[in-house]
Parts: structure tokens; sequence; C-alpha cells
């Protein structure tokens, strides 16, 4: 008699689980996207009672767009329209949405009776996509619908990194009808961020700095505008890394090391700019004497100074501390103290 109340209960509980779990999925089904689907779609694709009729049809009556055609179709998206690629097609409509509507009625004949009496016919770009007014992540979708991150690897982050997230979009960046030319010069990079971060400009005119503005080194040697899983939207997985890229006498391992110091640049020095020698964060000897005493040192001469005593040495350690980023060497006492 136990053993069936038990299986009994057993019985009850299974059923219940299932109600539960079946009811579980309906709602997750259920579960709504964060926009009306209809909505986003009439965001991204504009009208949609609107058919594709291909650049030709689109362009064919119109002259006022032979500048923006002609410097599209050479480049690199553009010459995609011959299709040998087989990468996906680009033309007017993949950006600008269906045009159908916007050309209906009209012909060259009509473009040309216009003309004649002084008037310059428009098509009804009402209905194409709002480009320019759309939120800046439906902006980045149009873009995305192609490149997505397999297709454009260091797009693969886009959407974790910050200038996604802060609502700047790809056409904040990139014009797609500057000029044939879609690619991104680095040295057209320091302008293209000092648009929306100019505060960083002063850094670069202090009497240390990175030669960024001298054309030397870029923005994009350290940032990856796209986004990265790094914070500071840095290229290399941490700062000492990316530094060391291109400083790589300073990597180590060393025998002497200043402690995990190293391991972090940036406890001594400034990314971009400072006013003290060497990108320095302070100048010596407060740099180091933030975490250290001056000390007097008896010297195998027992050395005197100009004033007559032996002194403190609150001047520039790095005189004889001169390995500070780590030694192979021992000081004379067999310590590591980086003075060779
Ligand atoms: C890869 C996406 C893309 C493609 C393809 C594209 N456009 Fe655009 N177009 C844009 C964006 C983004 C803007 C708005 C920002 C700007 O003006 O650069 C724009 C703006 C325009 C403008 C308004 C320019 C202005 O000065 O206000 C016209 C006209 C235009 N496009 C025509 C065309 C024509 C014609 C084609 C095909 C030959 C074409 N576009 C293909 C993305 C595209
Ligand atoms: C319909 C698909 C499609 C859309 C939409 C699209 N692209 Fe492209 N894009 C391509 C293809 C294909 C190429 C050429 C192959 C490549 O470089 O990946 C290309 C090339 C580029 C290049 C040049 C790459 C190079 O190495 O020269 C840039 C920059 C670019 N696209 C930016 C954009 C931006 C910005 C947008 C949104 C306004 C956009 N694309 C929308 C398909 C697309
Ligand atoms: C903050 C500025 C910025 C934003 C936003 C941005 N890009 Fe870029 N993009 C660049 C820079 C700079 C380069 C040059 C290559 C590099 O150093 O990464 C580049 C390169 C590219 C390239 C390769 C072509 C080349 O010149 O090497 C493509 C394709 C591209 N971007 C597409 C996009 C798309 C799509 C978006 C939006 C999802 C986007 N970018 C957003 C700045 C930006
Ligand atoms: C030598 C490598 C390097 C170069 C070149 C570089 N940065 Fe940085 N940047 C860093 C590092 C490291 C950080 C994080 C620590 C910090 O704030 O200094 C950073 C931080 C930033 C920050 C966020 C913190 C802040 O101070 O606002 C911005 C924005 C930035 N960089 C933009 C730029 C721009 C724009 C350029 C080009 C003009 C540039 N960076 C050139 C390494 C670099
Ligand atoms: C359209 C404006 C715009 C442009 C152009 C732009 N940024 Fe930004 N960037 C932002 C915004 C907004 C943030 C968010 C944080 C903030 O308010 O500074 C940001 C943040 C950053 C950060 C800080 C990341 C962090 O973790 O704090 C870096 C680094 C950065 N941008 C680098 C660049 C570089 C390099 C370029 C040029 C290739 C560039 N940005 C171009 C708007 C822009
Ligand atoms: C893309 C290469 C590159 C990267 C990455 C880089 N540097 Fe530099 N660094 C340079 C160049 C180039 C100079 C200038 C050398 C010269 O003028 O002789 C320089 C100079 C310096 C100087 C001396 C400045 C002076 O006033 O003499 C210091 C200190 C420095 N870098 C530290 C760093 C730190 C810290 C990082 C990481 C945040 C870093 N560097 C990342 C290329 C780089
Ligand atoms: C404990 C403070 C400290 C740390 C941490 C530190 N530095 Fe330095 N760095 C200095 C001082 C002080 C100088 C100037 C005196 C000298 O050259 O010894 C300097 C000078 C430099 C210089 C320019 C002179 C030269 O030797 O080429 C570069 C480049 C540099 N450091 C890169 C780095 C890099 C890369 C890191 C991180 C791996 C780093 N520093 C970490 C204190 C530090
Ligand atoms: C952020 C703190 C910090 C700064 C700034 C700093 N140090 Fe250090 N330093 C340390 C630490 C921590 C150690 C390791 C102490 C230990 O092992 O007993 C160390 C070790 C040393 C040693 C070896 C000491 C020993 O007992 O072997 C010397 C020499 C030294 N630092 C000199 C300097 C000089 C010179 C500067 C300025 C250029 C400087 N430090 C900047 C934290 C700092
Ligand atoms: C005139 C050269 C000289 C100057 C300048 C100098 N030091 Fe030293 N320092 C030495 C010598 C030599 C030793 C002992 C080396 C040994 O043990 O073999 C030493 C040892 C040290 C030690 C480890 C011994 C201890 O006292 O614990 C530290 C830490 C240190 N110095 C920090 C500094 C700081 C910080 C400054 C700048 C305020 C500085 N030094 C300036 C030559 C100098």
């Amino acid at each position: 008699m136990g053993s069936k109340i038990k299986f009994l209960i057993l019985f009850l509980i299974i059923c219940f689980s299932t109600v539960v779990a079946i009811w579980g999925c309906t709602e997750l089904k259920r579960s709504r996207p964060i926009l009306p689907l209809k909505e986003y779609e009439r965001m991204i694709a504009g009208r949609l009672d609107a058919e594709y009729v291909g650049t030709d049809n689109c362009l064919s009556a119109c002259h006022e767009h032979d500048d923006i055609r002609a410097s599209f179709e050479a480049s690199t998206m553009g010459v995609q329209l011959k299709r040998e690629s087989g990468l996906p097609l680009v033309d007017c409509e993949s950006c600008h949405g269906p045009g159908s509507l916007a050309i209906k009625g009209i012909t060259k004949e009509l473009v040309e009776e216009n003309l004649k009496k002084g008037i310059k016919t428009k098509c009804n770009y009402k209905t194409l996509i709002d480009i320019n007014n759309l939120p800046p992540p439906a902006q980045s979708l149009i873009c995305l619908k192609c490149h997505t991150g397999n297709a454009t690897f260091n797009l693969h982050e886009w959407n974790a990194g910050i200038h996604a997230i802060n609502d700047v979009s790809c056409f904040d960046c990139h014009q797609v009808h500057r000029s044939p030319d879609l690619k991104v010069r680095p040295i057209e990079t320091a302008e293209m961020c000092f648009k929306c971060h100019e505060d960083l400009k002063s850094y670069y005119r202090l009497r240390s700095h990175h030669p960024v503005l001298e054309g030397k080194m870029f923005c994009t040697d350290c940032h990856d505008p796209h986004g990265t899983t790094v914070e500071y939207l840095l290229r290399k997985p941490s700062i000492k890394e990316t530094c060391t890229q291109c400083h790589g006498e300073k990597e180590g391992p060393f025998i002497y090391e200043h402690a995990d110091l190293t391991d972090d640049c940036l406890s001594c020095h400034n990314s971009h700019g400072s006013p003290n020698n060497n990108l320095l964060i302070m100048r010596e000897p407060f740099l180091c004497l933030q975490c250290h005493e001056g000390h007097r040192i008896n010297t195998p001469t027992g050395e005197t100074f100009s004033s007559g005593v032996k002194e403190f040495f609150y001047r520039r350690c790095t005189d004889c501390h001169s390995q500070i980023h780590g030694t192979d060497l021992p000081s004379p006492t067999g310590k590591g103290r980086f003075i060779r």
C-alpha cells in the first residue's frame, strides 16, 4: 500500500513537471524581440510595398547621380555589380532600399520635358530608407547584413565594442560616397577620431608625445575602432603587449624585474602625451618617491657632493638606476637594483 502511494506521488510529480515544461516552452516561444518585427523590417528595408528594380532602372532616367554612380561602380563594393566574385551583389538598393516607388512614373521623356521648362525632376526619395535619420544601430545593420563578423573579420567584436554601445554607427567613420576609394588610410585616422575625441588632441601637443600628429604612428596601431574584447578598444590583449609590440626591448622576462610594475607600463607612462620627459606621468624623482624613499649611498670612494655633505639623492634616480625596466645583471652587491 505504501508503495502504491509512492507510485501515485511520483506519477503526479511527473505529470506536473511535464505541464510546467510545456508551459515554459510556449512562454519562451512567445518572448518578443525588443522591436516589433514589422517596425524593424520597415526601418531596414524601407517601404515594404516597394520592389527592387536594380541600379540601371533606378538611374536610367536620372543624371543627377551620375557622379555618385561612377565613383560607386569603381569602388570595391561597386565592382561586385559584375557578379564575378561570388560575393554579395552590392548596388544602390542594397543600402537605400527597394526603389520601384521612388522612380514610379519617371521616364526619360518626362525628365527632358521638365528640363526644357527648367525643372529638375526629383525621384520620390521619401519612399527610400531615410538613411541619415535611422537610429545608429539600424544604420550599422545596413552594413552588417553583408559585413558580418565572418566576412569582415575585424567586425567580429562590433556589438561588444564601446563604439556600438555608445551609438556610434559605421556612417560616422565611413563615407561611402566620398570617392571610389573606400580604404581608410592610417594617416586619415587621427582626424577621423579627433572628430569626437578632440580632448585627446591636446595630449599630442605636449612636450613628450607619441608621434601621431607627425604621421609616424596611428591611433589604429593601438586601438581597433570596430571593437575588441579588451578595455579601451586595444588591439592587443594587454597594455604591456600593446606597448612592447614596438618597444620589444622592454618586454623581458628579466632576471631582475621591477616587481610586477612593468606588467602595466601605465604605472609610470602616459599612452598619448605628457608634459614630462619620456611620457612619464610624473617627473623624477617624484615618480619614484611615490613608492620609495630617497637614499644616500656609500660609494666605494665615499664620494661627497658640492655642498660637502653626503646627500640624499632626491634627483634623477635613473641616472644610476638606468635599467629601470629590468635587467639580467645584478648590482655590485649582487642584488637587482637596475643599475646596469
Ligand atoms: C554601401 C551602402 C550604400 C550604397 C551601396 C549606396 N549608398 Fe548612397 N548613401 C549611403 C549612405 C550611408 C548615405 C548617407 C551618408 C552620406 O551621404 O554619405 C548615402 C547617401 C546618398 C545620397 C544623398 C547624398 C547627399 O549628398 O545627400 C544619394 C543621392 C545616394 N546616396 C545615391 C546613391 C546611388 C545612386 C547609389 C548607387 C550607385 C548609392 N547611393 C549606393 C550608402 C550607400
Ligand atoms: C550588399 C552587401 C554589402 C553592403 C550592404 C555593404 N557592403 Fe561594404 N562591401 C561589400 C563587398 C562584397 C565588398 C568587397 C569585398 C570586401 O572587401 O569585403 C565591400 C567592401 C567594403 C569596403 C572596402 C574594403 C576594402 O578593402 O577596400 C568598405 C570600407 C565597406 N565595404 C564599407 C561598408 C559600409 C560602411 C557599409 C554600410 C553603409 C557597407 N559596406 C555595406 C558588401 C556590402
Ligand atoms: C570609429 C570609426 C569607425 C567605425 C565606427 C567603423 N569603422 Fe570601419 N574602419 C575604420 C578604420 C580606421 C579602418 C581602417 C582599418 C583599420 O585600421 O582597422 C576601417 C576599416 C574598415 C573596413 C576594411 C577596409 C579597410 O580600409 O581596410 C571595412 C570593411 C569596415 N571598416 C567596415 C565597417 C563597418 C561595416 C562598420 C560598422 C559596423 C564600421 N566599419 C565602423 C573606422 C571605423
Ligand atoms: C601607443 C598606443 C596608443 C596610441 C597610438 C593611441 N592610443 Fe589611445 N589609448 C592607449 C591606451 C593604452 C589607453 C588606455 C589607458 C589610457 O587612458 O591612457 C588609451 C586610451 C584611449 C581613450 C580612452 C581614455 C581617454 O583618455 O579618453 C581614447 C578615447 C583613446 N585612447 C583614443 C585615441 C586616439 C583618438 C588616438 C589617436 C589620435 C589614440 N588613442 C592613440 C594607447 C594608444
Ligand atoms: C562619432 C564619434 C566617434 C568617433 C568618430 C570615434 N569615437 Fe571613439 N568613442 C566615441 C564614444 C561616444 C565613446 C564612448 C566613451 C566616451 O564617451 O568617450 C568612444 C570611446 C572610445 C574609446 C574608449 C574606450 C574605453 O574603453 O573607454 C577609445 C579607445 C576610442 N573611442 C577610440 C577611437 C578611435 C581610435 C577612433 C578613430 C578611429 C574613434 N574612437 C572615433 C565616439 C567616437
Ligand atoms: C606602433 C608603435 C608603438 C607603440 C605600440 C608604442 N610606441 Fe612608444 N614610441 C613609438 C615611437 C615611434 C616613439 C618615438 C621614438 C622617437 O621619437 O625616437 C615612441 C616613444 C616612446 C617613449 C619616449 C617618448 C619620448 O618623449 O621620448 C615612451 C616612454 C614610449 N614610447 C612608451 C610607450 C608606451 C608606454 C606604450 C604603450 C602604451 C607605447 N610606447 C607603445 C612607437 C610605439
Ligand atoms: C617604474 C616606472 C616605469 C615603468 C613601470 C615603465 N617605465 Fe618606461 N621609463 C621609465 C623611466 C623613468 C624612463 C626614463 C628614464 C630611462 O630611460 O631610464 C622610461 C623610459 C622609457 C622609454 C624611452 C626611453 C627608452 O629607454 O627607450 C620607453 C620606450 C619606455 N620607457 C617604455 C616602457 C614600456 C614599454 C613599459 C612597460 C613594459 C615601461 N616603459 C614601464 C619608467 C618606467
Ligand atoms: C608604483 C610604485 C613604484 C614606483 C613608481 C617605482 N617603484 Fe621601484 N619598486 C617598487 C616595488 C614594489 C619594488 C619591489 C620591492 C621589493 O622587491 O622589495 C621596487 C623595487 C625597486 C628597486 C630594487 C629594490 C631592491 O630592494 O632590490 C629599485 C632600485 C627601484 N625599485 C627603483 C625605482 C626607481 C628608480 C623608480 C623611479 C624611476 C621606481 N623604483 C619607481 C615599486 C615602485
Ligand atoms: C648616484 C647614484 C644613485 C642615485 C641617483 C640613486 N640611487 Fe638608488 N641606489 C644606488 C646604489 C649604488 C644602490 C645600491 C646597489 C646595491 O645594492 O648594489 C642603490 C639602491 C637603491 C635601492 C635599494 C636599496 C634600499 O635602499 O632599499 C632603492 C629602492 C633605490 N636605490 C631607490 C632610489 C631612488 C628612489 C632614487 C631617486 C630618489 C635613487 N635610488 C637614486 C645608486 C643611486
